[in-house]
């Protein structure tokens, strides 16, 4: 696929079917993403792969996080929050290094995992795959970033939903670069 036919018709897919997605095609997914520009060559992003059970142990993390956040948390949030992750047969939490020498900023790792993200998101577009990039506060959650293997001063910045379209959705329409743009000569 045409990388502008790629970033025009990429969306946020967030109805996905149940259906398992081959390694294969996570490993492009993965493959894609690290093909990212990284200052100092840092290579500062970190993936985790969740599949089958380990998306319903972060269930489990992820309502410990709701239940400590929101003390009034009623019994059908908690059900809310548990199945979330089961909304998509493949979730990759992202996650970023904390710089170890002077000349690295974190702000420019968080940028170039970022980076990392829209590649994963095209290429899953260009493989007919769904996806959508989340957050919220379970990204902030230390109970969340030790169950992923993170230490709590670092940032997960997304949690990438992957699976096979439930529907094919219009082509986006989005507003122009016009009025968030300044030519200066
Ligand atoms: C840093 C970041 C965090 C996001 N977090 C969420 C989220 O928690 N839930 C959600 O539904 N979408 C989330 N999104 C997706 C945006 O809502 C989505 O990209 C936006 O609505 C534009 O739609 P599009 O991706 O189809 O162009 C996030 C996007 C970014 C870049």
């Amino acid at each position: 696929m045409d990388v502008f036919e790629a970033i025009y018709q990429r969306q946020s897919v967030s109805k996905v079917k149940p259906a398992a997605v081959p390694r294969e095609l996570i490993e492009q997914l993965l493959n894609a993403a690290v093909q990212a520009p990284n200052h100092h060559r840092v290579r500062p992003w970190r993936f985790v792969v969740l599949q089958n059970s380990a998306r319903e142990k972060l269930g489990e993390v992820m309502v410990y996080s709701l239940q400590s956040r929101k003390a009034e948390a009623t019994a059908d949030d908690l059900q809310k929050e548990r199945l979330k992750p089961l909304r998509a047969p493949v979730i990759i939490a992202v996650a970023v290094d904390k710089p170890v020498i002077p000349k690295v900023q974190e702000s420019e790792n968080v940028a170039a995992a970022a980076a990392a993200i829209q590649n994963l998101l095209l290429a899953a577009h260009s493989l007919g795959l769904g996806a959508i990039w989340r957050t919220g506060p379970a990204a902030a959650d230390p109970a969340i970033k030790s169950f992923l293997g993170f230490a709590p001063d670092q940032h997960v910045i997304g949690f990438v939903y992957v699976g096979y379209p439930e529907t094919q959705p219009a082509p986006p329409k989005r507003p122009s670069f016009e009025d968030r743009t300044l030519w200066l000569d």
